[in-house]
């Protein structure tokens, strides 16, 4: 008999994102041309001037570890960058610097959260969220959001769902996989419930600086007197700056629960790479050009995309406020025979538009919501408009 696996990750689900990726990988592999809409990545460089940060700190030496939670001066910059946005004051003790924002999320849950206690999850939600509070032994428990309210929890939602275990409400806005911003008002109805029922928050503001037209990014912490201490901020480098391999991501948490977070990762993984760090701190500290080059050209693709998907029949998509995903409403093509084949699922759809078309998206069954494919927009014009009129080919 083979060695058994733990109970704990006989229940974890691979992402589905990187595996319809690895799919549009194999597929090229074998020569053929593949529109990958599926990546959850910007497709520009690595500003130039982050590069040379890196090798700089590679010539410097800067190649041994570091503090666990991450090299004083990132974690300064963090803090300040941080106030200078949003207004709020966070000492630097209380920022921990990880290996991307997804290791970041995984130490806020491991160190908040006991088994049985219960986290709400708007869904549509990102694929890692329900995998990462599960290995926490903690329980995802999923609120359908509707289309019509532009995917949003509502404050009836979320009161209806508060038990005895409740600890936690997990929030992404700007959110992946939909694209939408709740506004402070919406956020603050959800934050007075939080305070009112002991609750606790973590808010995952990866896409904050990704925002588009009159849409208006609100940290949640800055909503209410009080709600500093009952959330944690987890934000990076990856989606801004177009950093996602180098690995750098961080999480702003009360005192003691970022002194736990640093002892984790220090037993886990040591430190984050230390040349990656001092790319980040250039990515914060240096020239902010690049970022609004990159929205910019994001924001000609949401609304290239947004203007194919409304032409399609049968395609709808609530408003892309910020990210760079469209969340493509498929429902009334489910059921029916395309290219020979019957599909019945977000999944059955997924596979036979990349079979048939060559066209990678993802599902929405993955992010938690059936009858919805997510296509990334972080790719060229060019690319859009090939895929897209693939997809419409695919649907006609
Ligand atoms: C909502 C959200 N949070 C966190 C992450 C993880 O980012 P990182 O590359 O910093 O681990 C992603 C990446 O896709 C994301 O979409």
């Amino acid at each position: 008999m083979g060695i058994e696996l733990s109970k704990i990750v006989q229940g974890i689900e691979p992402s589905a994102t990187l595996a319809m990726s690895a799919k549009a990988g194999e597929l090229r592999a074998q020569g053929q041309t593949v529109y990958n809409l599926s990546v959850g990545e910007p497709d520009f460089n690595t500003p130039r001037h982050i590069c040379e940060a890196a090798f700089k700190a590679i010539e410097a030496g800067k190649t041994r570890y570091t503090p666990a939670s991450g090299i004083p001066e990132l974690k300064k910059a963090v803090v300040e960058e941080y106030k200078n946005r949003c207004g709020l004051e966070y000492a630097a003790a209380q920022c921990v610097v990880s290996n991307g924002a997804k290791h970041a999320l995984h130490n806020s849950f491991f160190c908040t959260l006991n088994p049985g206690d219960e986290v709400i999850i708007p869904a549509p939600y990102w694929v890692s969220y329900a995998e990462l509070v599960k290995l926490s032994g903690a329980v995802p428990v999923i609120l359908q959001t509707d289309e019509s309210n532009n995917f949003k929890l509502t404050a009836e939602q979320f009161r209806a769902a508060i038990t005895p275990k409740t600890r936690m409400l997990l929030l992404c806005s700007p959110s992946n996989p939909t694209g939408n911003i709740y506004s402070g008002q919406e956020l603050g109805e959800l934050a007075d419930i939080v305070l009112e029922n002991n609750l606790f928050v973590v808010a995952d503001e990866i896409y904050d600086r990704l925002v588009y037209g009159d849409n208006k990014f609100v940290s949640f912490p800055t909503l209410r007197p009080g709600l500093q201490d009952r959330t944690i901020v987890i934000n990076g480098v990856s989606k801004t700056y177009a950093m996602t391999g180098w690995r750098i991501g961080w999480a702003l948490a009360p005192e003691n629960i970022a002194k736990k977070m640093s002892s984790l990762q220090s037993q886990e993984t040591s430190n984050p790479c230390s040349v990656s760090q001092y790319a980040a701190l250039e990515a914060i500290t240096g020239d902010q050009s690049c970022v609004s080059l990159m929205v910019s050209e994001f924001a000609k693709r949401r609304d290239y995309v947004a203007g194919r998907i409304a032409e399609i029949p049968g395609l709808s998509c609530a408003e892309m406020g910020g990210a760079f995903y469209a969340f493509i409403n498929v429902k009334k093509h489910l059921g029916r025979k395309l290219g020979g084949v019957t599909v019945n699922n977000s999944k059955e759809f997924c596979l036979a538009l990349l079979d048939q078309k060559k066209v990678a998206t993802v599902m929405g069954s993955a992010f938690g919501t059936e009858g919805y494919i997510r296509a990334s927009f972080a790719n060229s014009i060019e690319n859009l408009q090939e895929a897209f009129d693939r997809i419409a080919e695919f649907l006609a």
